[in-house]
């Protein structure tokens, strides 16, 4: 990463700068909490592990946040687990309904339409970084249910470089 010409927390960090301070957030797999110290607002940390108070340590599957009760959901190099859907079902529990009509319908790749099948509108993808794409999601106004089929999605392969 440290030779990427870019790293996408600072992309998303610039993202949430551009946009309200009101806005609360959930960093999930947030790692050294970069994200909550560069930013105003209020920013809820998790990472399986906690080596600073600001941190809250548990699955990200499982955050202590009260349902539809954050506005902006991170997932920064963290969907990493065999289980990421769970994260991201977890992510539209706790993110606060926002339906935007303008906004939904967006170009159907095989990943962001998974995705939305899981409960999320695309919003859109910029592919303006050489090692990687940033996709932007809304949660649907529409609660997914509990027994939702998981569409099938292929775990990322690293190569050696
Ligand atoms: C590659 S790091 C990215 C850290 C940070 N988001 C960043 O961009 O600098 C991935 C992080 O996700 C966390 N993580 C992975 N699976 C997790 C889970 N199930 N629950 C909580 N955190 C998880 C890891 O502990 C790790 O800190």
């Amino acid at each position: 990463m440290s030779h990427w010409p870019e790293q996408p927390n600072d992309i998303i960090i610039k993202w949430i700068k551009d946009h309200s301070s009101s806005l609360i957030v959930a960093d999930f797999g947030c790692g050294d909490a970069r994200l909550a110290k560069s930013v105003k607002n209020k920013v809820f940390s998790f990472d399986l592990i906690s080596n600073d108070p600001s941190v809250i340590a548990c699955d990200m599957s499982k955050t202590p946040l009260d349902s539809a009760s954050v506005d902006v959901a991170v997932f920064c190099l963290s969907l990493m687990g065999t289980n990421f859907p769970s994260y991201l079902q977890e992510a539209n529990r706790v993110l606060k309904p926002k339906f935007d009509p303008t906004t939904g319908g967006a170009e159907p790749g095989k990943f962001v339409k998974a995705i939305c099948e899981l409960g999320f509108t695309s919003i859109s993808k910029d592919f303006s970084n050489k090692m990687f794409i940033l996709f932007y999601f809304k949660k649907k106004e529409k609660q997914i249910s509990k027994d939702v089929t998981w569409p099938e999605l292929k775990p990322c392969m690293y190569k050696r470089r």
